[in-house]
């Protein structure tokens, strides 16, 4: 008999999907820590996995002055520190071959004009064909100047039978009115079928599992609703600080940086209708009508349903680390918030009463994203009766670390005694693929190659994300009372914990 070698779903679920069209990626901001952290080693992955447009560029536009070999020996140590997959000796060169430096400033017209020559002669020695990927990893600040480099050079129109697309990086504006600029300054020069924005969250493999769960598994639907969800909780929590984002983060804070975007993500996949179909408007639409039937919060009713809180000194896995007023870049009297957590109301036929809480923050004692979904419990007769509770069931999808989606059921002890215990009914990704899940930026950059836009936030997904969010930061700019203090290493202040016995709930441990 012939040896059959085990199958891995994951890989097959990749390997079955079209090439990209050829194409070159172009990025902005190049030197960034972005590109070397998460674009280059994802574009490697994909690489190795053999899912790259069979041809490719890379073109890192950026000020510093850089050749392209010292540039790709920069990236082939960044990919020896943050790849996946390891640098392999057969494939790392022809890689890095497809990678060029182009020198310019971003408010250089002639970098532009030269950089459209480049890719002109790139098209032609590589077969890229005129596709183009504009991705601005810049810093945000730089996103006008670089969009109207790009349409002041005609950039921004594919020559013919090619296409030219822009993908933005978060943080798309500050609040509403910025998002919305920037929203309008974007469709001046791409049209919203060419505009990928990032939320890398919904490129996670287990947030993309979020809909397969809910629409592929004929059991969950019919539990999915105020009929037998008694709450939900999303949570984000991560033990690192500011790590050297002051100049950003003290100005955003834990609400624009996490809840804004990725928490308000995880909430739509969670909470939305099935879409009529899986393509990116149908998902996206759905999408929408979760932001749009989110009960407002705004004044009193805005400080009542949330808590922000900043850390204090305190420890985490036993170092000693500083509080977040005393972190490099941090005004002394910073008010902003490292963390977060609101009660939110969907008010539309589904989930109508169903409280769901999401919380964030930095320095909490471990890293940790997931989404419960507890039930109602069980009626109070037999094992349930009065003074001998049982657990109610909890589904948890964990986002990361440890990929996977468990059931907490009730089970009867072994002996003789009827104990009923809670037990788990666990998946994890790693043993049941055999195999690490794909990075987040793997997927995203893949799909915007492919122009695949169901992972990316729709213009209005943004603004309506805003237009709620707004609100409860302009409650907390009002009250004179100023965030919690929570000590690092703890799972934030007791507000939070009150919050949530008003609703006869408590927080789950992680
Ligand atoms: C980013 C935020 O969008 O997401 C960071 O700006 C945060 O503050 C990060 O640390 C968390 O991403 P991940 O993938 O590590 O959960």
């Amino acid at each position: 008999m012939p040896e059959t070698t085990p199958s891995n779903p994951l890989r097959e679920g990749l390997s079955a999907r079209p090439l990209p069209d050829p194409c070159t990626v172009v990025i902005f901001g190049a030197t960034g820590d972005l590109t070397r952290r998460k674009l280059v080693p994802a574009l490697y992955n994909l690489a190795v996995e053999g899912m790259l447009p069979q041809a490719f560029s890379v073109v890192a536009f950026a000020r510093r002055d850089k050749t392209d070999e010292g540039f790709r020996a920069e990236l082939e140590e960044a990919a020896r520190k943050h790849s996946r997959e390891p640098v392999r000796e057969d494939l790392w060169p022809a890689f890095a071959h497809a990678i060029f430096y182009h020198r310019a400033a971003f408010d250089e017209r002639e970098g532009y004009a030269s950089l459209a020559r480049r890719l002109k002669e790139l098209d032609a020695a590589r077969g890229t064909r005129g596709n183009r990927l504009f991705y601005l990893a810049s810093s945000p600040d730089q996103f006008p100047v670089i969009l109207e480099g790009l349409r002041v050079s005609g950039l921004n129109h594919a020559p013919a039978g090619g296409w030219s697309r822009v993908v933005v990086e978060k943080p798309f504006g500050t609040d509403l009115p910025s998002a919305r600029a920037l929203n309008a300054l974007i469709e001046s020069v791409f049209p919203e079928r060419e505009t990928y924005r990032i939320d890398h969250y919904l490129g996670k493999e287990t947030a993309q599992n979020l809909m397969v769960l809910r629409f592929a598994n004929a059991i969950f639907e019919h539990l999915w609703n105020s009929r037998t969800v008694a709450q939900v909780q999303i949570t984000a929590s991560e033990p690192l600080g500011v790590e050297g984002r002051a100049g950003y983060y003290d100005k955003a804070g834990a609400l624009r940086d996490m809840v804004q975007n990725h928490l308000l993500q995880l909430l739509c996949l969670t909470a939305m209708e099935p879409p009529v179909g899986l393509d990116a408007d149908s998902v996206r639409d759905e999408k929408v009508k979760v932001l749009r039937s989110l009960r407002p919060l705004s004044g009193a009713e805005a400080l009542a349903n949330t808590v922000r809180a900043q850390y204090g000194a305190g420890s985490i896995a036993g170092r000693r680390v500083v509080a977040y007023r005393d972190e490099e870049g941090v005004d002394p009297e910073s008010r902003t918030e490292t963390y977060a957590a609101l009660a939110l109301r969907i008010e539309n036929w589904r989930w109508s009463g169903v409280p769901f809480f999401l919380r964030t923050g930095k320095r909490l004692p471990k890293a940790a994203t997931e989404i419960a979904i507890q039930f109602k419990g069980a009626p109070p007769v037999l094992f349930n009766a009065a003074g001998q509770e049982v657990a109610d069931n909890v589904l948890v999808v964990r986002i990361q670390p440890d990929e996977g989606i468990s059931l907490r059921m009730s089970a009867k002890l072994p002996g003789a005694a009827v104990r009923v215990e809670p037990v788990k009914m666990d998946f994890h990704y790693g043993t049941s693929f055999g195999k690490a899940t794909p990075e987040a930026y793997e997927r995203l950059l893949l799909d915007a190659m492919s122009g695949d836009a169901t992972l990316f936030a729709r213009r209005d997904e943004v603004e309506l994300a805003w237009k709620f969010v707004d609100p409860i930061h302009e409650a907390w700019e009002e009250d004179p009372s100023g965030p919690a203090i929570y000590s690092a290493g703890t799972w934030g202040p007791s507000e939070a914990d009150e919050l949530l016995r008003r609703f006869g709930f408590a927080w789950r441990r992680l």
